[in-house]
This record gives structure tokens, sequence and C-alpha cells, in this order.
């Protein structure tokens, strides 16, 4: 079956044409970033970015299928992300994929963007085995889930305030470095010695293993030495380098938590900040001859993309074949809507 996946939550239109089945191939990839229209603002603008998404989405759905050869008669199923992201955004690629599907009579899914990001993973290593932990790392999102099997999902810890992307996009605002943060602290720590400076890993007061980063930003915009510092200084490498190297302890330290508490078989991290250079090695020695296997997602498959949209609309369709699926909305995450999104994973 050939899938048509479309993603425009946040800042990247993205669309994906892959075969499912018995076949399982990447057909062709579009990814439309927006970072130029929202750098100078040092993060995303809402109203420019959903008027972005919508310039473009159709010109991307054409050349995707243009360079798969493929027509819209032959797609089997459109997926498309109805959630968590900017609303403005997520209408437009709602708007859109359910006209070409109405119009097409073609099926079609919503999938949640968090368990997408985790089934990124599976794009390259379908035989990952059950049950698993996930790590998503993203600008929203940091949470780990136990996973007892695709559509079975616990939340073990999330964050209770900024995301662990947020505190590098707005640590690299603060010092106007540019956006997104996260790749460009990603080189900064490089040249840095991450002994130079201690941070301390946040406890909760309350005994649970959920997250805090709001400290860490704090730590570092506030630190004493950073008013007035030079980023091209060493003294900021190093404040950067033991900075990300206390954070990627950190989130490795909550996820081999998860890993002894529950009986698990692998484990994903996945979301932008998966693409970390450091995230990666610390987590690859860490699980190195590991009864649990570690699973990344490839660099291009970590960051918003509509591959993992496609793959997880096929699997949500394949699994509950019976359900209306012309009869959703947005997930948002509200309140109101919140017990009935749980359905829509
Ligand atoms: O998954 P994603 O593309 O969008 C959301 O769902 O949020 O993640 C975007 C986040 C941004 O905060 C960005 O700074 C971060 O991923 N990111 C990175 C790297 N590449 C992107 N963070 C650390 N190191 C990277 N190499
Ligand atoms: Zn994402």
């Amino acid at each position: 079956m050939y899938v048509l996946g479309i993603e425009s939550s946040c800042d990247e239109t993205a669309v994906a044409l892959v075969e499912r089945g018995e076949r399982n191939a990447v057909l062709n990839e579009q990814v439309k970033s927006q970072v130029p229209l929202h750098a100078k603002y040092g993060g995303v603008v809402p109203e420019i970015a959903s008027r972005n998404h919508y310039e473009v989405i159709d010109y991307l759905t054409e050349k995707a299928l243009e360079e798969a050869k493929l027509t819209i008669d032959e797609l089997g199923l459109i997926a498309l992300t109805q959630g968590p992201g900017l609303i403005g955004s997520l209408l437009v690629g709602l708007s859109f994929a359910k006209g070409l599907a109405f119009a097409n009579n073609i099926p079609i899914v919503g999938v949640d963007h968090i368990y997408s990001h985790i089934e990124s993973a599976f794009i390259e290593h379908p035989d990952i085995e059950y049950p698993l932990i996930a790590l998503v790392v993203s600008g929203g999102h940091t949470t780990v889930f136990y996973q007892k099997s695709k559509f079975e999902s616990e939340v073990v810890a999330k964050t209770r305030d900024d995301a662990v992307g947020e505190i590098m996009d707005k640590i690299a605002k603060f010092f106007d470095l540019g956006y997104p943060g996260g790749p460009i602290l990603d080189r900064i720590y490089k040249d840095g010695d991450s002994k130079q400076f201690k941070f301390t890993q946040p406890r909760m007061s309350d005994g649970s293993g959920d997250f805090s980063f709001s400290g860490y930003k704090t730590a570092v915009i506030r630190h004493p030495i950073a008013k007035d510092i030079k980023t091209d200084s060493q003294v900021f490498k190093d404040l950067i380098s033991s900075f990300l190297h206390s954070v990627v302890d950190y989130l490795l330290n909550k996820t081999t938590a998860a890993v002894e508490k529950y009986p698990v078989k692998s484990v994903i991290v996945s979301g932008g900040v998966s693409r970390n250079s450091l995230l990666r090695k610390k987590f690859q020695d860490e699980f190195a001859g590991s009864r649990v296997k570690l699973y990344l997602p490839s660099p291009q498959h970590c960051t918003d993309n509509a591959t993992m949209v496609a793959w997880r609309g096929y699997e949500k369709f394949i699994k509950y074949p019976d359900q209306d699926y012309a009869d959703f909305y947005l997930n948002t995450y509200s309140r109101a809507h919140f017990r009935e999104s749980k359905k829509h994973r």
C-alpha cells in the first residue's frame, strides 16, 4: 500500500510517500524548513508558520508524487499529524489532507506527533522488540514512555516545565547565537572542557521521577561569568560543554532508571534532540553490550518529518481498521479533548 504522510505541526512542512505492507520502503521525502523565516525572532512565530505551510503544502505533495512516479489514485492511505502542535499550522495540514482524501476517496488517518516520533525508530529498525522504553526529546516534549506494545503506553516521566530542546533554543537566543539552538550548541560544546563547571541534576521535591529543565536554563544564562561573556571565548565553550554533559547525563539517568524498573527489551530515543552528537554517543556507550538494545532513528528522522507520520498512520490503520477515520479533529491536548485524544494515537 502506498501511504502519503503529511506533517505541519510546527515549523517544518513535510510530505512523504512510503510503501507499507509486503514491502516497506521510503519512496520520497520532502521537507521545507521554515528556520530562515523564524530565525530573526529566536523562535517560531505561529502566524508566519501557518501561512508558510499553506503556501508550500500542495507544491510539496505534487513534487513528492512526481518524483516517486505515483499518482493520487494509487494512494491507499493518507496519514497526517493531528496534534499536538500549533493550531493554525495543524489546521493547514488537516484541511489539505481531508480535501485530498475526500475528493479522491482515499482513507485518512490522524496520528499523534509524539507517538510518531517513537515510530520513527521503526523506519530503519523494523524488528524492535517490545516491551520498550521510549525517550522523546524535542522542542516541545521531554517524556519517558513505557510501551508494552505499539498501542499500550504509560508515561513514566515528563518535564514539569520546559522541554530539553526548548532550553537549548532559549539559551542560544539569550546569547544571540541563532535559531534553532540545539544544533548550534552541538557544535560549540565539542571545543569545551566539560569539567570546568558544575551543574546539578534537578530532583523533584515530591519524589517523582519527572524532569525539570528550567533550572538548567537559569543556571546558564544567570551564571556569574555569563554577563558580557564572548561567545567565541574558551570559557563560554567550557560552560556550554559542562551544561550539555550534565543535561545528557540527566536524560540518561532517567532512562536507565526506567529500564531497571520495567521488564524491557529495547530502548528508543527519538525527537529533534536525539540528533545531538553527545547524546547519541553517551547512550550508545551506555547500552553497548547490554541485553537491552538501543535504537536511534537516523538523523533526518529525528527532527520533524512526514515519514514517521506515514509509518505510524499505516500501523494505526491496520490495527484499528474499523474506526471512522474521517470523523476526527485536531488533537491539541486541550483539557476538553484529552480523554478523547487517547483514542487517536
Ligand atoms: O522534533 P523536533 O524537530 O520538533 C518538535 O517536535 O519540537 O525538535 C526540534 C528541537 C529543537 O529544540 C532543536 O533545537 C532540537 O530539536 N535539535 C537539537 C539538535 N538538532 C535539533 N538539539 C540538540 N542537538 C541537535 N543536534
Ligand atoms: Zn517533533
